[in-house]
């Protein structure tokens, strides 16, 4: 796949004002495998977070997020790590574009989305990456190639937001394409895409209500665990573990998750290429098990999102992203009325920058 970097659209002389969207992600399969050097089957989604950034004089960036009605501003060169919530999203940007020897120009940021924070949608990716790309396309200056944007990305979230987040959101924002799921083998990352014929099936997700934030939820607990499992294990990444048997609970449990995810991974992309929707729902079925038990990232209310998909009549349905609250997917068959809240999902195009 093209790993060129986005460029700015629409270009004319002498205006300097531009706009950057970065779309959310649902993940279909393959969750808590790309920090395991595993596979993952996500798209990006028609939703996501837009940043205007408007050139100015002085010495300072400005960001406003619209959703909040907050603000704030900091020196330029170089921002301090001392912020909370979306702010150190800013900072981060700033601070990881400076980095990477890219010339920032000071501008005001306005921010705005309508992917729903904290459910799971990746809604922090969509905004690190936006901001990269406003924050270049301000300056006039070329944004790094889309994997290494997408590495940026996360030490943003890594570095300056406390989250031990892998590539999967990334990656999905910067690579999606209308129609098409994403393969991505982390190992690389290689990259290629799956038409999502869905036969007049829904892809649904449903908010489950317990909002979570993965820097304070379990998740750099359960990366902690890999990790450990690697040392006992001799290998530098779950992907080559050759078992699970001789580990003690739980890291046994959560080895076993990563080895069988990776095979629901191509299991899903076949069950797609062959049509057989039914066993797209079985699989979903069988990584929510396996979550739920093996790598325990659910919750109580996730569990009842789950059962209130079943029960109207979803053919499969499974916790999705970091866990720990945020919002299930599910998949319905033709005619079925999935449960109040619900949002469609399709798979849409990746970021892209503009002029206003
Ligand atoms: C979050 C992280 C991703 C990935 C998923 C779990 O969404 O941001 O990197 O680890 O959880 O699959």
């Amino acid at each position: 796949m093209r790993h060129s970097a986005i460029r700015l659209e629409h270009c004319s002389e002498g205006d300097s004002r531009v706009q950057a969207f970065a779309p959310g992600r649902v993940n279909l399969i393959g969750e808590h495998t790309d920090y395991n050097d595993g596979l993952c089957l996500p798209f990006a989604i028609e939703r996501g977070v837009t940043v205007t950034a408007t050139p100015l004089s002085g010495r300072e960036i400005e960001a406003d997020a619209l959703d909040l009605g907050e603000r704030d501003r900091f020196e330029m060169m170089p921002p301090g790590r001392a912020a909370a919530g979306w702010r150190c999203f800013v900072r981060g940007a700033v601070g990881e574009l400076l980095r990477a020897g890219i010339e920032l120009r000071p501008c005001r940021l306005e921010i705005a989305g309508d992917v729903p924070r904290g459910a799971g949608l990746s809604s922090s990716a969509a905004l690190a990456v936006s901001l990269c790309l406003a924050l270049c396309g301000v300056a006039g200056a070329e944004p790094p190639e889309r994997v290494a944007l997408a590495r940026l990305c996360s030490r943003i979230e890594n570095d300056w937001c406390g989250a031990e987040t892998g590539l999967l959101d990334q990656l999905a924002s910067l690579f999606g394409e209308r129609g098409r799921a994403l393969r991505i083998d982390m190992r690389g990352p290689l990259l290629s895409t799956v038409p999502l014929a869905l036969d007049g099936h829904a892809l649904v997700t449903l908010d489950s209500g317990a909002r979570r934030s993965l820097a304070a939820s379990g998740y750099n607990e359960r990366r902690e665990e890999c990790l450990a499992a690697c040392q006992r294990l001799g290998v530098d990444s779950l992907r080559d573990a050759p078992g699970h048997e001789e580990l003690p609970k739980p890291l046994a449990r959560r080895v076993r998750h990563v080895l069988s995810e990776n095979e629901r991974v191509d299991a899903m992309v076949a069950a797609l290429e062959g049509g057989d929707l039914g066993q797209v729902g079985r699989l979903l079925d069988a990584s929510h098990r396996s979550l739920r038990d093996d790598y325990e990232v659910s919750v109580p209310e996730v569990e009842r999102a789950v059962e209130e998909c079943k029960r109207s009549g979803a053919l499969g349905a499974r916790i999705m992203g970091g866990g720990f609250g945020g919002s299930v997917l599910a998949l319905f068959p033709p005619g079925a009325q999935p449960p109040r809240g619900a949002l469609t999902v399709e798979p849409g195009p990746a970021a892209r920058l503009g002029r206003v």
